[in-house]
């Protein structure tokens, strides 16, 4: 019986999508031999309700220097991590000589607007690749993994830090007792702690199942994570649902009785229960739809092949390695995936082999049908591709069920 990363009690499997790459493992095309794989399967923990992945992939062979994600590449998450920091600095870093930390800072999207206010600071980093354009961008960077030692040693040499924040990373992390034991050394009284991840509730209301890949261990709740909280001293003070990738919640987490929970906790702690969100049949339910959105979206793409139509993807995205190995599309199906970031151009995704080209092969001439894959960016790329649809051309999107725009 597997059990959970958090409380050890007795983890109820619900989905299994088979074997599964590592999500941002783009290979070279000489590469294809050597590819890991591992069993992407998710439980919920029946005591903690926290929801996981059964397997856990070593994080180096995830986070090293040529881990290709730049957050930069959006000018809807450039505009949020700058409104983030923004906020930060008006309201929890106003004090003498504050000091935030962000764990997992990557091309420093963020921190720039604090540097640029000349506060100090400190991303953590373990993606060398992505950590040396941060320090290009003017920001301090430590290349490592943020855990209990590197939270004590930057104590140690920094002292206490007023904020601690990371975007998009706590759910990648599976040791979270060494991250909140990090957190509880690193942290000044009064401090807080601050993440924001994809929100199981979500997941759950728009079947969005391409947020589960080997990065994405966690998928939390307001409920798991006040427990998880609560277990290392700390207390879940607020929450705010956030628009970005597909719906996120942001959590404030700060020690036990420091703060005044705002009512908004207990309000989406509520919500969550009475939505049944982490029963399992809730989770059941959320398998079956899965299997359908993947039977619809095999048939209408087998479908345009037998008609001759011309069928790309648009965003090389993390998550779409889930979808495209799960429903078994190859370049037989989907003949390109089109892609900005200069790291994943010319290499093949992971598992099912579709090239990557620039983002310019899209026009060149347009194809009939546009797989998005970046269905999370969809206001952002539809705008700036309206020509694709002039011309004629159609948008397959999969979330929160197969349809055509
Ligand atoms: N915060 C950025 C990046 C998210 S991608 C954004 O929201 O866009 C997740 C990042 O977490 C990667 O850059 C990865 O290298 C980093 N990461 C993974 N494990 C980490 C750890 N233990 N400590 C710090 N960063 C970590
Ligand atoms: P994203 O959905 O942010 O994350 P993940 O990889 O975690 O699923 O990835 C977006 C991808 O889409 C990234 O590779 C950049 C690419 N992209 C474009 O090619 N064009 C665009 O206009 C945008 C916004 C993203
Ligand atoms: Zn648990």
């Amino acid at each position: 019986m597997p059990k959970c990363r958090v409380c050890d009690s007795t983890l109820h499997e619900f989905l299994d999508f088979g074997r599964q790459p590592l999500s941002d493992a783009f290979v070279r095309p000489h590469e294809t031999d050597d590819e890991f794989f591992f069993r992407l399967a998710v439980g919920v923990c029946g005591s903690c309700t926290m929801v996981q992945l059964v397997e856990e992939v070593p994080r180096d062979r995830m986070f090293h220097q040529d881990y290709p994600y730049h957050s930069s590449g959006s000018s809807v998450m450039r505009k949020h991590f700058q409104q983030t920091a923004q906020r930060f600095l008006e309201t929890e870093l106003t004090g003498p000589d504050p000091f935030v930390v962000e764990i997992g800072c990557n091309d420093g999207v963020m921190l720039r607007t604090v540097a640029d206010a000349g506060v100090r600071h400190l991303g953590v980093e373990p993606s060398g690749g992505v950590a040396e354009v941060a320090r290009g961008n003017g920001i301090r960077v430590r290349t490592d993994f943020f855990e209990e030692s590197t939270a004590r040693d930057i104590a140690g040499t920094d002292g206490p830090a007023n904020v601690i924040y990371a975007a998009n990373t706590i759910c990648h992390i599976p040791y979270l007792d060494s991250i909140m034991r990090g957190v509880d050394a690193l942290l000044a009284p009064g401090g807080v702690f601050v993440f924001e991840d994809p929100y199981f509730g979500d997941i759950v209301e728009k079947t969005s199942f391409d947020q589960i890949y080997d990065e994405h261990f966690y998928l939390f709740t307001a409920r798991s994570v006040g427990a998880m909280a609560e277990r290392f001293g700390f207390a879940l003070v607020d929450v705010e649902r956030l628009p970005v990738h597909g719906g996120e919640v942001r959590y404030t987490l700060a020690r036990a009785g420091e703060r005044t929970p705002n009512p908004a906790v207990a309000e989406l702690v509520a919500e969550e229960v009475a939505r049944d969100l982490a029963s399992p049949a809730t989770c059941a339910r959320l398998a079956e739809r899965i299997t359908h959105i993947r039977d619809d979206l095999t048939a209408l793409l087998e479908r345009l092949r037998a008609e001759g139509k011309r069928v790309v993807a648009y965003g090389a995205t993390a998550k779409s390695a889930t979808v495209a190995n799960f429903c078994g599309l190859g370049p037989d199906l989907v003949s390109h995936v089109c892609d900005t970031t200069p790291a994943k151009q010319g290499r093949l995704t992971p598992g099912t082999h579709i090239p990557v080209l620039p983002a310019e092969a899209f026009a060149d001439p347009y194809p009939d049908y546009a797989l998005l894959f970046a269905w999370n960016h969809a206001e952002e790329i539809m705008a700036k591709e309206q020509k694709f649809r002039q011309a004629g051309g159609k948008w397959i999107l999969y979330v929160p069920e197969v349809h055509l725009v």
